[in-house]
């Protein structure tokens, strides 16, 4: 069998962790040969290929990235996009892909698979927010990327007797935000699933400041307060996502106004994407690699890989992409305990 494999979507540290587990186990178990799609769904529609082996994945494991480059290309908004990539994959000889991507890719994935394309699924992405699985690998490094940058920003914080606002990206959903702010111990946490009350963030602010205490305030990218969305421009991916960050700024300024005290903003962006995996990343990355190798040699298609509890399942990939998965009200609760002073 000849497998092409693809990566989606944002990056996320993990991502050579699962190329190197499924072309290392469909080479040595099945015999599979592999082929690269670059540039996510561009490398299939427009043939975008590198070569992918036994030794083209050797000493990748620990990289962030990913050797196939990626892109946000959504063939269901390019004219004639499925049947190039129907064309290109008959031409190449390749009879399945694997697919590494989040929502938007797995959509895809899901679309494909009905179209009549091999499609096997390998849920990424370090907003956490996909349904089936108990974790997407890459959340765990950007939460400890997070984790350290909010323990720096205490020291400083403290120095000055400021209030920093440290902006955390997750686009729908607050996991990074909840999880990074619980572990940095920061004062008020913000998430997309619950419109905040600007006055009793203000108030939590305030009532730290009197105490004669600074504070670290997590903004997810992707929160709004009660008053509306706060965005820097109206920008829009193929995927009809609209850009977001600004929230941060937004809330230091209001922070400054209300509470009266010095603030700044930080916005973490992308060094959360970037650089070497956790270990759990790695580990979490490659299982999925190598199920993902065995459902394609079963010719087991449409289905998503996923982590329930220790084990990896196959579950269809729609299960993942379907509803997303946001922060219950009880796990935000948690993080409520420990607001304001
Ligand atoms: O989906 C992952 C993610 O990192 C989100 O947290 C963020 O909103 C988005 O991607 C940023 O995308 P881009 O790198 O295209 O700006």
């Amino acid at each position: 069998m000849r497998i092409g494999v693809l990566t989606g979507g944002g990056d996320c540290p993990g991502l050579n962790a699962v190329i190197r587990a499924a072309v290392r186990k469909g080479t040595k178990e099945y015999g599979h040969e592999f082929v690269g799609f670059r540039y996510g769904w561009k490398g299939p529609i427009e043939g975008i290929t590198q070569p992918l082996d036994w030794d083209s994945v050797e000493n990748i494991l620990h990289q962030g990235g990913t050797i196939l480059h990626s892109s946000r290309t959504n063939p269901y908004k390019i004219e004639g996009g499925v049947e190039a990539i129907k064309k290109n994959m008959a031409e190449l000889g390749v009879d399945a892909l694997i697919a590494i991507g989040g929502e938007d890719t797995l959509g895809v994935a899901t679309k494909l698979t009905a179209d009549g394309v091999n499609c096997v699924g390998v849920p990424k992405t370090i907003d956490n927010d996909l349904s089936g699985t108990d974790y997407t690998f890459g959340f765990d490094t950007a939460v400890n990327i997070a984790t350290d940058a909010i323990d720096r920003l205490w020291t400083t914080a403290e120095s000055h007797d400021r209030c920093l606002v440290v902006e955390v990206m997750g686009r729908h959903a607050g996991w990074m935000t909840l999880h990074a702010g619980v572990a940095g111990g920061a004062n008020v946490v913000l998430i997309p699933e619950v419109a905040f009350d600007m006055d009793k963030v203000a108030a939590y602010v305030r009532e730290r400041k009197e105490a004669g205490k600074s504070t670290v305030v997590a903004v997810s990218e992707g929160a709004h307060a009660e008053e509306g969305m706060v965005l820097k421009d109206g920008e829009v991916d193929a995927f009809g996502h609209v850009k977001l960050g600004g929230v941060g700024d937004w809330v230091a300024a209001q922070i400054k106004e209300r509470a009266e005290i010095e603030t700044r903003a930080i916005i973490l962006g992308h060094l959360q994407r970037g650089g070497t995996p956790t270990a759990f990343d790695r580990v979490l990355a490659t299982r999925l690699g190598l199920e993902a190798a065995s459902a394609a040699e079963e010719g087991d298609f449409g289905k998503m890989m996923a982590l329930r509890g220790t084990d990896i399942v196959r579950i269809p990939i729609h299960e993942g992409t379907d509803v997303l998965k946001t922060v219950p009200t009880e796990r935000y609760a948690e993080a409520e305990i420990f607001f304001g002073n």
